[in-house]
């Protein structure tokens, strides 16, 4: 009796474990595998096979990119992201409606899929659980709805690299929630909405690569939490505002760069003590740099490039520094400050048109194994550069036209990374080797070569105006 009974027990469970359509539900929901194969038949083309494992009739909640609840299977993430080091790796497609079907979706994360299309899809109002949407790098296009203050349950909004027009919606500011607000890389206009002061639990806003014009509003008493503010590679003009001085304790990122800012530099900036990351770069800002920057000893990443700031430039007391471009304002440093050359860490240094006055023999970073880009174009730097790039094994780009560097190109040496060398408009001197016309962009013109120029694809701008050069791009050499 209890023999037959545990042989029938067994031979009912092995029924069961082979049988994956039973009562216990070990398949994933209908509603959610309906959604999700509309969601596919939404996808014209998947030249990757992104979506190879999404079939009718299988669990989907063991399909690529989709994640499930433990206890009852429901589907509550969909995560589809493109390789971004695979050109072929896209969805091409709309967003099917019937997503609205996931109910239980927690998190949506549709990024760098790149050929999605469609208007911002409004089965999004229509799932009460969700908290994350991240759909970044695709085509969405068209407004962001008025009512976009309605997802007010949401913690992270993200539809950065799409192709949204019109302004930001005011609603906006009923999105309470959320700690990531990100709607950089769009075409959005307008100004910033003043209401943004409600997300008082913002720690990362950004809206840089827009068209977002008018001041920065005076937003940030409110915004004390935020870590990343990125507002670069807009139409903004007026002041930096007085309000960012609250965000001193906690901010990382402030990337204010290409817009139509102007006025000082605000002195509180050098009380930030966490910035890691401070980009001014392309826009009308005059004056002296604050000499409280001495103080901001822990940033990494500094880029003045492109104001009107004037001397003197402050002594840093940063640890090391990353990457430095003060190009082009109306500073004489005379020399590469020190700060500089001691960093052990540093791989972008650009100081074109600074005022350097220096033999480039005598200046000896302490460190020059990271150099990835050195810049020091239109400077008064004289001697050579065989030195310098002789320690650089991997530069990718080095600058220095417009100076007074004198030396035989014959004998200058460098790293097979090397794919930009513009020594324009100096005094070197010798021959152009095979090596040298093997880098992708070149500009030697305005020197003293002289001879043959060995086999090239150049054209006559990268070798004009030297003593005796010849051979093709420019005239055959006599025989
Ligand atoms: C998909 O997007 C890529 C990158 O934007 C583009 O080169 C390609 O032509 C697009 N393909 C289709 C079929 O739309
Ligand atoms: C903001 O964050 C705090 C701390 O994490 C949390 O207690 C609070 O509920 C959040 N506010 C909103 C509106 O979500
Ligand atoms: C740097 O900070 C200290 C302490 O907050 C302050 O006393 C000093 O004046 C600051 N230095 C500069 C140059 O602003
Ligand atoms: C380049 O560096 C190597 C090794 O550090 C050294 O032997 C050589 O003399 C240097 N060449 C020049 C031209 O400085
Ligand atoms: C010039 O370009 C042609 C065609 O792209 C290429 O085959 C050749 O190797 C190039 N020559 C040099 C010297 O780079
Ligand atoms: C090379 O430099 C000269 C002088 O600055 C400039 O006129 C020319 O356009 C440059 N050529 C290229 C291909 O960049």
């Amino acid at each position: 009796m209890n023999l037959i009974f545990t042989t029938t027990l067994l031979i009912l469970l092995t029924i069961s474990t082979l049988l994956p359509l039973n009562a216990n539900g070990a398949k994933c929901h209908v509603d959610d595998e309906s959604g999700l194969l509309a969601f596919k038949s939404g996808i014209k083309s998947d030249p990757t096979s992104i979506l190879k494992t999404w079939i009718a009739g299988t669990d989907c909640c063991t399909w690529n990119g989709v994640g499930c609840l433990f206890d009852n299977k429901r589907v509550t993430s969909l995560s589809l992201s493109g390789d971004t080091e695979n050109p072929k790796s896209f969805l091409v497609g709309t967003l099917s409606p019937l997503l609205s079907k996931l109910k239980y979706l927690d998190g949506l994360y549709l990024q760098n899929l790149l050929n999605i299309s469609g208007p911002f899809p409004d089965f999004l109002f229509k799932l009460p659980n969700l908290k994350y949407i991240y759909i970044e790098n695709n085509k969405l296009s068209g407004q962001i709805p008025e009512n976009i203050g309605n997802l007010n349950q949401l913690e992270a909004l993200s539809l950065e690299g799409n192709r949204f027009t019109g302004t930001i919606p005011s609603s906006i500011s009923a999105l309470t929630r959320v700690t990531q607000l990100k709607l950089g890389n769009n075409f959005l206009t307008g100004t910033i909405p003043e209401s943004i002061k409600n997300l008082k639990n913002l720690t990362y806003l950004s809206l840089q690569g827009n068209q977002l014009s008018g001041n920065i509003p005076e937003i940030f008493t409110s915004l004390s939490n935020l870590i990343i503010l990125e507002l670069s590679r807009n139409k903004f003009s007026g002041k930096i505002p007085l309000s960012i001085s609250s965000l001193s304790s906690n901010l990382r990122y402030l990337e204010l760069g290409h817009n139509s800012l102007s006025g000082k530099i605000p002195d509180f900036l050098g009380k930030f003590k966490a910035l890691d990351t401070l980009d001014l770069s392309k826009n009308q800002f005059s004056g002296t740099v604050p000499k409280s920057f001495a103080n901001l000893t822990k940033i990494f990443n500094l880029d003045l490039s492109d104001n009107f700031l004037v001397d003197p430039f402050p002594s840093m007391n940063v640890k090391g520094i990353e990457s430095l471009d003060l190009s082009r304002n109306m500073f004489h440093l005379k020399e590469i400050p020190k700060w500089v050359a001691s960093s052990p860490i540093i791989y972008s240094l650009k100081l074109a048109h600074c005022g350097i006055k220096i033999k480039l023999d005598d200046w000896k970073p302490s460190e020059t194994f990271f150099y990835d880009y050195i810049d020091l174009s239109g400077n008064e730097i004289s001697g050579s550069a065989i030195g310098l790039l002789n320690k650089t094994e991997y530069l990718i780009e080095f600058r220095g036209s417009e100076n007074l560097l004198k030396f035989d190109l014959g004998s200058l040496r460098f790293g097979n990374r090397l794919k930009v060398l513009d020594l324009s408009h100096n005094l070197v001197f010798g021959k152009v080797t095979k090596s040298v016309v093997g880098i992708e962009k070149l500009n030697v013109s305005y020197n003293h070569l002289c001879g043959e120029i060995p086999k090239n694809n150049f054209s006559a701008s990268v070798f004009v105006g030297n003593d005796c050069l010849c051979g093709s791009p420019l005239k055959p050499c006599k025989v």
